[in-house]
């Protein structure tokens, strides 16, 4: 079901306001991969054609629905009103199990899984993409694909599966960036709450390079691994710390058999009600 609805999102392509997007993608320029920054302004560059040709073709397009350009900051509100989905975001350093326990919670309690990560991805491979080498330069340099590209992907992804019947969604490795966060609950949904897997560096590495041999990623070698811990301490951590503020997280301890993690998960979502 999830990698259905992930081709769908994908296939719809990414459709979002090109004034506001200019001006994330334009911020983003601030901090571009550290050994690349030509060629990450270029693909920036590239990137923000490429959706002002997407938005042109979409107001063009005979009968295009009016909410498919409606900019997100013109958006009243979020999509979603209290209650009408229950959006929990799993958290976590690279490798610390989050897939692993979402697919458990799945099975068992019927959450819709969606991992950003595995969007991203999916748009990448996704012939006639035109973000595919943007999301790929990011990915490889261990940063945060801006995130009009990801909150667009997602937004897609939980219409579909809302407008299926779905309610409970776990969304895996989001938000990873402040403005990810503030945009998603401003502009999707609030969240529930934050399920938080803390994990030692060295536990995530040994995981990693062990994935590595198999799973066919750009990103699970030691370079692109040393990068994404960087950004997991220096970009995302502060998004922890904002919801711990707000008493939404729940942390679970990662360093143990996956079954005993997910024991402890269970426990942890009970104390919030589920
Ligand atoms: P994430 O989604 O947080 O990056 P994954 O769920 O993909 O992490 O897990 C990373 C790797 O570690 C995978 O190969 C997975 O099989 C393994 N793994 C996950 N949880 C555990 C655990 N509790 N103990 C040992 N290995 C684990
Ligand atoms: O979660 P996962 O490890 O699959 O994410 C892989 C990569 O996708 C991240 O290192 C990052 O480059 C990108 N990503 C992102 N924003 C997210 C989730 C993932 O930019 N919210
Ligand atoms: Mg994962």
């Amino acid at each position: 079901m999830f990698v259905r609805s992930t081709r769908l999102a994908s296939a719809r392509s990414i459709r979002f306001g090109l004034l506001q997007t200019s001006r994330r993608l334009n911020s983003t320029k601030s901090t571009p991969p550290p050994r690349k920054g030509f060629q990450t302004q270029f693909l920036i560059g590239l990137g923000v054609l490429a959706i002002g040709t997407t938005l042109a073709s979409s107001l063009y397009s005979k009968g295009a629905p009016k909410s498919a350009i409606e900019p997100v900051e013109k958006k009243s509100g979020a999509t979603f009103k209290d209650g009408e989905v229950n959006v929990i975001f799993v958290l976590g350093g690279p490798g610390s199990g989050k897939g692993t326990q979402s697919a458990l919670l799945v099975k068992d309690h019927g959450f819709v899984h969606l991992s950003a990560g595995d969007l991203l991805r999916a748009e990448q491979k996704r012939e006639g993409s035109k973000y595919g080498e943007l999301i790929a330069q990011y990915i490889r340099d261990g940063l945060i694909v801006p995130q009009e590209v990801t909150v667009a992907l997602l937004e897609q992804a939980i219409k579909e599966e809302h407008a299926k019947g779905a309610k409970n969604f776990l969304i895996d490795g989001f938000p990873r960036k402040m403005d990810q966060a503030l945009t998603f609950e401003d502009t999707i949904s609030k969240s529930k709450f934050t399920l938080f897997f803390e994990c030692p560096e060295k536990v995530m590495l040994e995981r990693l390079l062990e994935r590595g041999k198999t799973s066919g990623r750009t990103d699970d070698n030691v370079e692109s691994i040393t990068k994404r811990f960087r950004t997991f301490v220096e970009t995302s951590m502060p998004v922890v710390d904002y919801f711990e503020k707000q008493d939404k997280v729940v942390k679970v301890n990662c360093n143990q058999p996956v079954n005993e993690v997910y024991e402890k998960v269970k426990q942890a979502l009970k104390s919030k009600g589920i």
